[in-house]
C-alpha cells in the first residue's frame, strides 16, 4: 500500500532533513509501497553486459549509506545508485542543509558528503547481495572534504566498494565539496581514473563499468574535453548531470537563493540540453544516464530521446511521492510505441536522427 498521500502533510510539518530521515527510517522498516510494473522486455536494456529490467533508477544521494536497497526496488525501478560514499566518515556541512522549493518544485542541498564511509556502506551492500535478489545496484563514490589526495581516495572506494558494484560512480560534480568540481578538468580525471583502475585491479573477478558524474555547468570547452576522454574509453559511461550552482531567474520559492546545488524542475531543461551536447560530442558511441528534473513519462522519455540509455530520478520523488515510479514506466512503453519503437533502447538519441 502506498501510505505517501497519506503522510505527505506529516511529512511537510517538519524539515526537509528530517522529513528525508523519516522516509528513509520507513522504507527500512518495511512501511514502502511494492508497485508492480510493466515487465515488458521492449523496456529492457542491456548495457556493459548487464541486464536492466527498465531504463528508470534512483538517482545518487537518496540512499548515501546503501541503507534501502530492496525497497527502493519494490517501487519498481530497474537500477538503484546508492552513495555518494566516502572512504571515512564524514558528517557533512552545519545544518539546515537542505531546502524545498515548493513553488518551483525545486530542492537546494548543501549536504557535503555526510557519509556513514565505505566500511559501514559495504556492511549494507553486502548484506543487500548476501540476498541475491534482482536489480542492478550502482555504487558511487567520492572523496572526503579532508583529504589531501584527491585520486588515493577514490582509489579507496573502488577498492573497497567496487565488489559489490554492477557499475561504479566518479562522483566529481557536487557542488558542496570545495575543490571536487576541479577534478572534472583533464589531467585531474585522467589520475582519478588511473587510480580506480588500480583499485579495482585489486579486485578478484570481473570489474565493474566506471562512470564518471558530471556538472551541467561546465562550459562547452570543458565539456568537449571529457566527451573526448570517454570517447577514447577511459570511461564506460557518462551521467549527466549533477545539481546546478545556477539560480535561473524566475525562481519564486523563499529559499532559492540559499548555497548549495539546485536540483529538480528547474534542473530539467539545462541538464537535458548538456545531456544532447554530450550525444552529440561523443557520437552516440558512450552510454550516458540522464538525470535531472525528471518528474513524468515525457522527462524521462525526453531525456531518452536526447541521448540517454538510462534515466535516472531523485527530487521530483518528494514532490510526486514513490508512485512516481510506476507512472514513469508505465508512460514510457506509451510514450515508445506511440512513436513506433519496438524496444526502448531503438529511442535512444532518436532526437539527433
Ligand atoms: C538531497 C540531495 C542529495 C544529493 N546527493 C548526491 C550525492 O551524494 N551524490 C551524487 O552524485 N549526487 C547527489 N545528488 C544529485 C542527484 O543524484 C541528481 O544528480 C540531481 O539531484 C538531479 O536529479 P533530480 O533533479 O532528479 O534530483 C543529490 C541530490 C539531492 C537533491
Amino acid at each position: 500500500m502506498n501510505l505517501f498521500p497519506l503522510v505527505r502533510p506529516l511529512l511537510y510539518l517538519v524539515s526537509p532533513e528530517t522529513a528525508h530521515n523519516l522516509s528513509l527510517w520507513g522504507l527500512a522498516a518495511g512501511l514502502g509501497p511494492k508497485f508492480e510494473v510493466p515487465r515488458d522486455p521492449a523496456l529492457a536494456v542491456t548495457l556493459w553486459g548487464k541486464h536492466f529490467a527498465n531504463p528508470l533508477g534512483l538517482a545518487a544521494g537518496y540512499d548515501k549509506d546503501g541503507r534501502v536497497i530492496g525497497p527502493m526496488f519494490d517501487l519498481g525501478l530497474g537500477f538503484v545508485e546508492v552513495g555518494t560514499i566516502t572512504p571515512r566518515p564524514q558528517p557533512g556541512n552545519p545544518k539546515p542543509r537542505l531546502f524545498r522549493l515548493d513553488e518551483d518544485g525545486g530542492v537546494i542541498n548543501r549536504l557535503g558528503f555526510n557519509s556513514a564511509g565505505a566500511e559501514a556502506a559495504a556492511k549494507n551492500l553486502a548484506a543487500w547481495r548476501a540476498r541475491g535478489r534482482p536489480g542492478i545496484l550502482g555504487v558511487n563514490i567520492g572523496k572526503n572534504k579532508d583529504s589531501t589526495d584527491a585520486a588515493a581516495d577514490y582509489g579507496a572506494g573502488a577498492r573497497r566498494l567496487g565488489v559489490y558494484a554492477d557499475y561504479l560512480v566518479i562522483n566529481i560534480s557536487s557542488p558542496n565539496t570545495p575543490g571536487l568540481r576541479d577534478l572534472q578538468a583533464v589531467a585531474e580525471l585522467k589520475t582519478l581514473l588511473g587510480a580506480v583502475a588500480d583499485g579495482l585491479a585489486a579486485l578478484k573477478g570481473a570489474k565493474p563499468p566506471v562512470l564518471v558524474k558530471i556538472a551541467p555547468d561546465l562550459d562547452d570547452e570543458a565539456l568537449a574535453d571529457i566527451a573526448a576522454l570517454a570517447r577514447a574509453g577511459d570511461m564506460d559511461g557518462l551521467i549527466i548531470s549533477n545539481t546546478t550552482i545556477a539560480r535561473p531567474g524566475d525562481l519564486r520559492s523563499r529559499d532559492r537563493n540559499e548555497a548549495g546545488g539546485l536540483s529538480g524542475r528547474p534542473l530539467f531543461a539545462p541538464s537535458t540540453r548538456v545531456l544532447a551536447q554530450c550525444w552529440r560530442e561523443t557520437g552516440g558511441t558512450v552510454p550516458l544516464v540522464g538525470v535531472g528534473g525528471v518528474g513524468s513519462a515525457e522527462d524521462a522519455y525526453a531525456k531518452i530521446r536526447a541521448g540517454a540509455s538510462l534515466v535516472g530520478v531523485y527530487s521530483c520523488l518528494v514532490f510526486e511521492g514513490p508512485a512516481l515510479v510506476p507512472r514513469i514506466v508505465e508512460g514510457l512503453l506509451r510514450l515508445m510505441r506511440k512513436d513506433g519503437f519496438e524496444r526502448i533502447a531503438d529511442a535512444v538519441g532518436a532526437d539527433h536522427r
